[in-house]
């Protein structure tokens, strides 16, 4: 355990002493600081980080102890280690039971001291490694039903926690299959509403006049079929959440109806003359660009801002790969228990042309392809012959053995690299230009000429 890696504090006000185990420690390669002052070592252990501390028990100023009581709350982690006078034994067992790492008394020699260091640090490490080790295994891949390990889910599992005892309106944003109903559900079930109801409305597949009754509901006679009053999901959702999916779909003179339900906290059922007040959450999702849809006059922008007080954005499965393996172990648990075949994993092949696909359908693809291969599949593990035809040949589609092959123009693999960029990034230009290293414009340039 030699090198200049490793910090020493070297803290007693008796100078000759702390000369002498500067010189010592400095000598085996560790580096010192020293400090008569244990106010000063205090301030000296805020700022830096060090590997092991070493104190005298009697000082002036702050007493050793309390140095070593300031030492576990600031740097938990530093062992400390404490010189004492032989007539002082007891206040130095006094320090242990305060977590000292160990003690030696006056006179010492030094390769007692030595050993004592080395053993700290060897501690200290270790310790550290269990920190690491813990935090490993407490990164979730399994939350709420949603799974995954990447970064951008553990950042995602932490925003739901956030923010699932709050009311806030959330919207949430993504492309198709990206899980958006799941984080809606794992909001609504992590937090305080979740004795109350979760009611799921798809504002894309309910026409708009039938959409508005069962939203806000209507008073008996309304309209023709109104043979009774119906309470409205919004009643119906009460102290719960209510999930308008793909609310960017909802036609506008809805919204403005919408909008008002939630900016007066009320609502008036069709053919009523009373307004009701309601305590719901608001989930909302959309897949397409709301933005666009903003300039385009499609949906209104005051109502963008209600619905996304707080928002979250699901990232495309292509850019979390590290999740595809996981993925595909929870697929083919679930519909292989349901199919009753015995296929427990995946070939290495097949694999690796999962990883290598885009997944423009995200989970929801990958989900759909595991079943599909279960229910094709006659082996223990999934292969790639299970596989979609049309997957196998665009992932196996070796751009550059191809251009080699077919002798492609540098003009040529341009074009190509291009499509493939364009087609990762689900089409979106900006995204392609950025990664492409291209700014919007060329690329649309290119794109013409192709
Ligand atoms: N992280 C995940 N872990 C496990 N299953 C997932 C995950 N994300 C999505 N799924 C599964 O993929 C399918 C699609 O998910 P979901 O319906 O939540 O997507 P979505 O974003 O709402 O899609 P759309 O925009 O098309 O409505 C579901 O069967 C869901 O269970
Ligand atoms: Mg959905």
């Amino acid at each position: 355990m030699k090198g200049k890696n490793y910090q020493i504090l070297v803290v007693d006000d008796d100078l000759g002493m702390c000369q002498m185990l500067s010189e010592v420690l400095g000598e085996e390669g560790f580096s010192v600081s020293t400090t008569s002052e244990s106010l000063e070592a205090s301030k000296l252990l805020k700022r830096e980080e060090f590997d092991v501390l070493i104190t005298d028990l009697k000082m002036k100023g702050l007493k050793g102890l309390d140095l070593l009581d300031e030492a576990n709350r600031v740097a938990p982690l530093t062992p400390v280690i404490i010189i004492t006078a032989f007539g002082t034994i007891e206040s130095a067992i006094k320090a242990m039971k305060m977590g000292a790492y160990d003690y030696i008394t006056k006179p010492f020699q030094m390769d007692e001291l030595l050993l004592t260091v080395r053993k700290a640090l060897e501690t200290r490490l270790l310790k550290k490694e269990v920190i690491r080790l813990k935090k490993e295994v407490e990164s979730r891949y399994d939350f709420h039903q949603l799974i995954g390990k990447s970064p951008a889910m553990q950042k995602i599992y932490d925003m739901i926690e956030r923010i699932s005892d709050s009311s806030s309106s959330v919207l949430i944003t993504g492309e198709s299959g990206t899980g958006k109903e799941l984080v809606a559900k794992a909001v609504h079930y992590s937090g305080c509403r979740k004795a109350g109801p979760f009611i799921a409305v798809n504002c894309a597949a309910i026409p708009e006049t039938l959409l508005e009754s069962e939203l806000f509901g209507y008073k008996k006679g309304a309209f023709t079929d109104a043979r009774s009053d119906k309470k409205g999901l919004f009643v119906e959702a009460h102290e719960g959440t209510l999930f308008l999916d793909e609310v960017t779909e909802m036609a506008l003179t809805l919204q403005a109806k919408l909008l008002r339900a939630i900016e007066d906290r009320e609502i008036r059922p069709l053919g009523d003359t009373h307004s009701y007040p309601i305590e719901v959450r608001i989930i909302s999702t959309s897949n397409r660009d709301i933005e666009m849809a903003i300039k385009q006059g499609r949906f209104r922008e005051d109502l963008y801002y209600r619905l996304k007080v707080i928002d979250i954005e699901m990232p495309p499965l292509r850019e979390r790969r590290e999740d595809v393996p996981m993925l595909i172990q929870h697929f083919i648990a679930k519909f292989g228990s349901e199919s009753k075949k015995n296929i427990s994993g995946i070939s290495e092949n097949a694999l690796k042309l999962l990883l290598n696909y885009s997944w423009p359908g995200n989970v929801r693809e990958l989900e759909n392809v595991i079943q599909r291969a279960i229910a094709l599949g006659q082996q223990e593990v999934i292969l790639p012959d299970d596989l979609p035809a049309s997957m196998i040949q665009k992932t196996d589609e070796r751009l550059f053995e191809r251009a080699m092959d077919e002798k492609f123009t540098l003009d040529q693999l341009e074009k190509e690299y291009i499509k493939r960029v364009l087609t990762e990034a689900g089409g979106n230009k900006s995204k392609a230009a950025e990664r492409l290293g291209l700014d919007r414009k060329t690329l649309y340039r290119k794109l013409e000429e192709m």
